[in-house]
């Protein structure tokens, strides 16, 4: 079976909002799914759900037919479920390549503390440098952060996430302000991604769901609204609605 990823009516409260509303899909192995909805609709809070940063009130998450609902956010990573976030984690004064090379290292469970020695070690150094290629940021990789664009940045936190080995990656907003200019470097990034990997994609940048996404769930305060592929869009009236109640 191909399913990798299968939630079952998730719920979730802040409060008395209800900002997960009975939630239920499913995500395939070489899935390209994007998950869209105006601000607030509870996007991200969906993915907090998934890799346990967040409990539910009621529903199911099984991760290849395990029940992970209960699993720490950590043990979700080692199954295969793993993020990048909306907004950058990175340390400004660590270069490109330590960044990949202490990934690999808390991946391996070895010692942070050997991030000062990792150059000793080949096999962490040719890894790493594989990771960034494989984004284009191998020319980048002594830089400290604060001296790559956010573009890059963003993509860099893409190949940390690769590190981990996912079966399943969500990202949220992986070009969320990034300058127009250099949308294309993610978009070349996401097409290079492993084919087998199930995406889960949040964005608000339609041209990048209409070249990313083979299907589209749409989400409006905390319930899914519409699922189908990315050019039925435009056509569906309770999407236009959602999203012109939000320009209103
Ligand atoms: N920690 C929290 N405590 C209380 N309310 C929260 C919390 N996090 C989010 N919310 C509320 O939950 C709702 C959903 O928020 P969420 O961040 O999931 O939306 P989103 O779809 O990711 O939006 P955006 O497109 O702006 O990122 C919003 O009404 C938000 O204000
Ligand atoms: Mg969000």
């Amino acid at each position: 079976m191909d399913t990798l990823l299968e939630v079952r009516n998730l719920t979730m409260n802040f409060g008395g909002l209800k900002v997960t509303d009975d939630v239920s899909l499913t995500l395939t192995k070489g899935c390209r799914t994007a998950l869209i909805g105006p601000n607030g609709a509870g996007k991200t809070t969906l993915i907090n759900l998934f890799t346990g940063a967040y409990r539910p009130r009621a529903g199911t998450i099984r991760l290849m037919g395990r029940d992970i609902t209960g699993t720490k956010e950590v043990e979700r990573v080692r199954l295969g479920l793993v993020r990048s976030f909306q907004i950058t984690r990175l340390f400004a004064d660590m270069s490109v390549v330590d960044h990949v090379a202490l990934a690999i290292l808390q991946r391996d469970g070895r010692s942070s503390g050997m991030i000062r020695s990792y150059h000793g070690m080949p096999e962490v150094v040719e890894e790493a440098m594989d990771a960034l290629r494989r984004l284009r940021l191998d020319g980048l990789a002594e830089r400290v952060v604060s001296r790559i664009a956010y573009g890059q940045q963003r993509l860099l936190e893409i190949a940390i996430a690769l590190i981990l080995k996912p079966k399943v990656l969500l990202l949220d907003e992986p070009a969320a302000g990034i300058p127009s200019t250099d949308i294309d470097r993610v978009m070349t990034a996401l097409d290079d991604l492993p084919a087998d990997l199930a995406v889960l994609l949040i964005d608000h940048d339609m041209d990048l769901i209409r070249k990313f996404a083979r299907d589209v769930i749409v989400m409006n305060a905390g319930a899914v609204i519409f699922r189908g592929r990315p050019d039925q869009l435009a056509g569906d009236p309770t999407v236009r609605s959602a999203y012109l109640g939000e320009e209103a």
